[in-house]
């Protein structure tokens, strides 16, 4: 494990400059669910207790448990001989309390076409495919991988799914087919739920023959359900691939929610660690619908009667499952589900959509945030933005600059903002303000929510008053994630193994003299690019799997607008063919996906190692950002960086 990195040394020195406070606006805390310290001071007195208290009034249950929590460490169990149906949570209790009209989900296609659902709606569309499901053969237990663009099927899948108790496992649609393939194997799916294509930027992707290649590269796959959306040519595969309109003609819209399990799985979700290989983080039924039912209630301030909340994440992230899924449906709120990019047909595709729809609550990435500074106050001004009354962003750390104009230009000076830190592993948010109790500071996420319990510790695992450290999790929470499918050693290595009895999934933070947290990013070789996750490891197999490539070494380098960018040192074969590192970003792109594609390709001669042959990254990365190199004493060969920094200094 990497010490706390040169570039987050220089952050911490930053943002101690930073001393804005910003207390809830007066009125905001007037009308908020929670403007004192009620539910702080309940958790701190019975961390079960709270819980169980949240489990039993945010979430309805066929069968009450018979135990909150059984901790054996690392692993946790909640609600224990309880039983729910998720599926039900999300649609059938809201239509059973007359609010079978209400607007679920506001959904605009990038074209400018769009779609309003109604709960009831959804109630039927979902049992109709939970039938559909059953009918291709699927059962509880069985994986269906969801492989689509950002249509409300989408979420009609993922709750089909958790209706029957079939794990989905929802890919990014931006991966490759090899991606794809890669999650169908380890997690022997047999169900992949895809469109012909979606829309972006103004055309149409392709998803379904890529679908179809990760199919054929994989044994386990019995029927591919392909939603029509794109209208882009499409082979069907006959007895292997529907059209999911035509299974839904004849599908029956009554489908009895069953109870399943507290404990039983709700889904796998892929995300990228230390190695090449992606881990299936599991997540379970009660005990996630719990946490990200009471996070998007208390985190938001959701008033379900009158918000119009709107999370721009993708599906295919955890954060799209938690906050545009099963936080906002099961809260039965009304919510914008949006497919395309900020910037098409103009650049301020966002704000007119938030002024369409009157949007009260939004959630947003730092990285869109920098890129809306970039593009201009004067997009958003062209709109009504009134309607706002908080703010949220995820992903990674915000810069206080940024955080700034958010306040002022989109939310008009008046809006909170929430800076929500979690991962996919967490289930939910856990380091976050709650808007009507919390003074924020530009660019921290404050304190843990009632119910969460952190420390920073030192390399030694000592507690850390003040300064930087290691964000560790000492408590149980509901959401957390189960294992990891297939792998339970890695589980216990990855999130166990660098502390005793703590759960540290990579980030490092400073905690300041008014006890205020800052995330500063992570600490191992992970990358997050645009706050996605991204690994140096996957990147680097990536490009050594192109035949002319002998060794790569990946590293993230700080970047203005995406926080860090992929940057590849690339050793060529001897006597291989003359590659250019514009065909390397394109055959990482077709191994992982567009998202990985490294921003430069440094192709060099040798890469420079200590001694014992270990690749030193802290000197790549300090020749990407530019920096002035220390020690290089310790180096195989020093004239390798020599070379590096003359080639780094020529790129364009
Ligand atoms: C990593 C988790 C959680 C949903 C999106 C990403 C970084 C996340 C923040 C924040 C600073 C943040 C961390 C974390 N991160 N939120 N508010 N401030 N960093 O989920 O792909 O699982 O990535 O994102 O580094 O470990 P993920």
């Amino acid at each position: 494990m990497a010490p706390m990195s040169e570039g987050n040394q220089q952050s911490i020195e930053a943002l101690s400059a930073e001393h804005r406070m910003f207390p809830p606006p007066a009125e905001f805390a007037a009308n908020a669910l929670t403007n004192d310290r009620t539910l702080f001071d309940e958790a701190a007195a019975d961390h079960e207790g709270f819980w169980a208290r949240q489990a039993s009034e945010l979430v309805e249950w066929s069968r009450p448990w018979d135990t909150v929590l059984e901790w054996d460490l690392p692993y946790s169990k909640w609600f224990l001989g309880g039983q729910l149906n998720v599926s039900a949570n999300c649609l059938d209790r809201h239509v059973a309390a007359g609010n079978g009209d209400k607007i679920a989900i506001h959904w605009e296609g990038e074209p400018g076409d769009s779609r309003d659902i109604t709960y009831a709606e959804m109630l039927d569309e979902v049992s109709k495919f939970a039938n559909v499901l059953t009918g291709l053969g699927v059962e509880k237990g069985d994986r269906v991988m969801v492989y689509m663009p950002m249509i409300p099927e989408a979420a009609v899948a993922m709750l089909a799914c958790a209706r029957i108790g079939a794990p989905h496992s929802v890919v990014f649609g931006g991966f490759s087919a090899q991606s794809l393939a890669d999650r169908i194997d380890d997690a022997d799916a047999k169900v992949v739920i895809t469109a012909d294509g979606g829309h972006r930027r103004g055309s149409v992707f392709p998803l379904k023959p890529a679908a179809d290649e990760a199919v054929e590269k994989t044994s386990t796959i019995e029927h591919v359900v392909v939603v029509k959306r794109g209208g882009n040519e499409v082979d069907m595969v006959d007895g292997r691939d529907h059209w999911y309109h035509e299974l839904m003609n004849g599908a029956s819209a009554d489908c009895p929610p069953v109870p399943h399990d507290s404990e039983d799985l709700l889904f796998l979700l892929y995300t990228s660690g230390t190695t090449g290989k992606p881990k299936g983080i599991m997540h379970t039924m009660g005990g996630y619908l719990t946490h990200t039912t009471y996070t998007h209630k208390y985190v938001f301030d959701l008033h379900p009667e009158t918000d119009v909340f709107w999370c721009t994440a993708d599906v295919g992230w955890i954060t799209g499952h938690s906050y545009i899924v099963y936080g906002p449906m099961s809260n039965g709120c009304t919510q914008v589900m949006y497919e395309g990019v900020p910037n098409y047909p103009e650049n301020d595709r966002f704000w007119e959509i938030v002024a369409k729809y009157g949007v009260t609550k939004f959630y947003t990435a730092p990285t869109a945030i920098r890129t809306f500074m970039k593009w201009g106050a004067e997009e958003p001004a062209k709109h009504d933005l009134s309607s706002l009354q908080l703010l949220g962003t995820v992903g990674e750390p915000i810069n206080p600059e940024a955080w700034m104009w958010y306040h002022e230009h989109i939310g008009g000076g008046r809006c909170p903002i929430v800076d929500t830190w979690w991962q996919t592993e967490t289930g939910g948010i856990m380091i976050s303000p709650l808007p009507g109790v919390t003074t924020t500071k530009p660019g921290s996420a404050t304190h843990p929510l009632p119910g969460v319990v952190a420390e920073l510790v030192d390399d030694d695992a000592n507690h850390v008053e003040t300064g930087g450290g290691y964000l560790t999790l000492t408590k149980p929470w509901p959401g957390m994630l189960r294992g990891i499918w297939g792998d339970p050693q890695r589980y216990i290595d990855t999130y166990w193994g660098r502390f005793d009895d703590r759960y540290f999934a990579g980030d490092g933070a400073k905690i300041d003299d008014d006890g205020y947290l800052w995330v500063l990013g992570r600490v191992d070789d992970v990358m997050n690019v645009s706050g996605h996750r991204i690994s140096t490891a996957e990147v680097e197999s990536a490009l050594v799997s192109h035949p002319s490539v002998a060794e790569a070494a990946v590293v993230g380098a700080t970047d203005a607008t995406t926080g860090q960018a992929v940057m590849a040192y690339v050793i060529l074969r001897s006597g291989a063919a003359d590659v250019t590192p514009e065909e390397l970003r394109t055959h990482v792109a077709g191994e992982i996906g567009a998202i990985a594609k490294p921003k430069a390709i440094f192709i060099t001669p040798d890469l420079p190692k200590t001694r014992s042959g270990k690749i030193m990254r802290r000197l790549l990365r300090d020749v990407a950002e530019g920096r002035n190199l220390g020690d290089t004493t310790t180096l195989a060969d020093a004239s390798v960086v020599d070379e590096l920094q003359r080639r780094a200094n020529e790129a364009p």
